[in-house]
């Protein structure tokens, strides 16, 4: 048995690239008997950047709703929300006390920020042991990332080997990182000043919201940036983001009578536009529907939730025990635990 685990950021709802490029190849991998899947909505490092409470709370409702909504099996996976374990950030200081000063400050997502110093709080400087904690506390094997998280990663190992190091190399699993591969990665919707498409990100303002209403959709979708040619030129599918996303979602015959279109003169954008819009309500009709009753009902999100926090919990707290007597602590004494 593998145990597969990662953590979602939860800093908006999910785009088409979240959807397409991690939700759904976890779903994916989640229903491989051989894998226990974890998967947590990673909200204290998400207030690292979204301090407004409201905003927190619904981008987190947001996020799970996705994940519910496209088909994650809560009963046999892990699905729970970060923060509802509070394990997790007395590991975080454990491990700062074991990781280098020196070693952290070289952590891309601090260092690039290095030169705004007054607007770097501490958070983000730990946030990449934070990000070890989530992993390490639930034993986890295998951990599918983003290439920008790779880092993240090595910290984690480094950390955890160190530790091992000195207390016995049965304090921690050693984790190995799973990239995501290049072909799931979602062009956005807008060129950039170099005029090149790149991957479809909150911060570079390029998505594409599937759970918007239909009008919405069809507006974000005729946004779409093309090329100059004219109706009666042949086109380059190739190129054209609008038939990249077309074959991320659509099945196979369809793309390949779209792509006989482009290459033929007479195709319109419009038509091509008009294909993708139908092709994303097909495959994401359900799952929209979904998405909304979910958020009518963040009952039924706080409930799955409690449930994932109560499985998570147990062995939050069995891992937590074991490294707190390597370390000369007591073992967590609730739930009846040794005195
Ligand atoms: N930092 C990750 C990201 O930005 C999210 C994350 C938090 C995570 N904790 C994790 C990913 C643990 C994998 C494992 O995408």
């Amino acid at each position: 048995m593998s145990r597969i685990l990662t953590g979602i950021q939860s800093t908006n709802v999910p785009h088409l690239g979240n959807i397409l490029g991690a939700i759904l190849p976890g779903i994916e991998l989640s229903k491989n008997p051989a894998n226990e899947a974890f998967f947590f909505i990673a909200d204290l490092h998400s207030l690292t950047t979204v301090q407004d409470p409201d905003l927190l709370r619904e981008n987190t409702y947001a996020t799970a709703a996705a994940w519910l909504a496209l088909g994650f099996d809560t009963e046999k996976g892990f699905f729970y929300r970060q923060s509802d374990i509070p394990e997790v950030t007395e590991l975080t200081w454990f491990l700062t006390c074991f990781f280098p000063y020196s070693r952290l400050a070289l952590a891309h997502s601090f260092k690039d920020k290095s030169d705004r110093l007054d607007q770097v709080s501490s958070g983000l400087f730990f946030y990449p042991l934070l990000m070890a904690a989530d992993i390490l506390m639930y034993d986890a094997h295998v951990v599918p990332v983003g290439k920008d998280q790779l880092q993240h990663l090595e910290f984690t190992r480094d950390v955890a080997e160190r530790i091992n190091a000195r207390f016995g190399a049965d304090t921690f699993v050693v984790p190995v990182a799973s990239v995501q591969s290049d072909t799931m990665i979602v062009p956005g919707i807008k060129k950039d000043e170099q005029g090149n498409f790149v991957k479809m990100s909150k911060s570079y303002g390029n998505t594409i919201n599937i759970f918007e209403d239909d009008k919405a959709l069809r507006k974000r979708v005729n946004s779409i940036q093309t090329d100059g040619f004219g109706m009666d030129e042949a086109k380059n599918p190739d190129t054209c983001v609008v038939y990249a996303l077309h074959n991320m979602v659509a099945s196979a015959e369809k793309t390949a009578a779209l792509r006989e279109a482009y290459l033929a003169p007479g195709m319109g954008y419009g038509y091509a536009k008009e294909q993708l819009y139908n092709a994303l309500i097909e495959r994401f009709g359900e799952a929209r529907e979904k998405y909304h009753f979910y958020m009518g009902n963040q009952k039924a999100i706080d409930l799955k939730l409690q449930e994932g926090a109560e499985k998570a919990g147990t062995i939050a707290y069995e891992v937590l025990s074991r490294v707190r007597a390597k370390l000369g602590y007591k073992k967590l004494a609730y739930f009846g635990g040794d005195i």
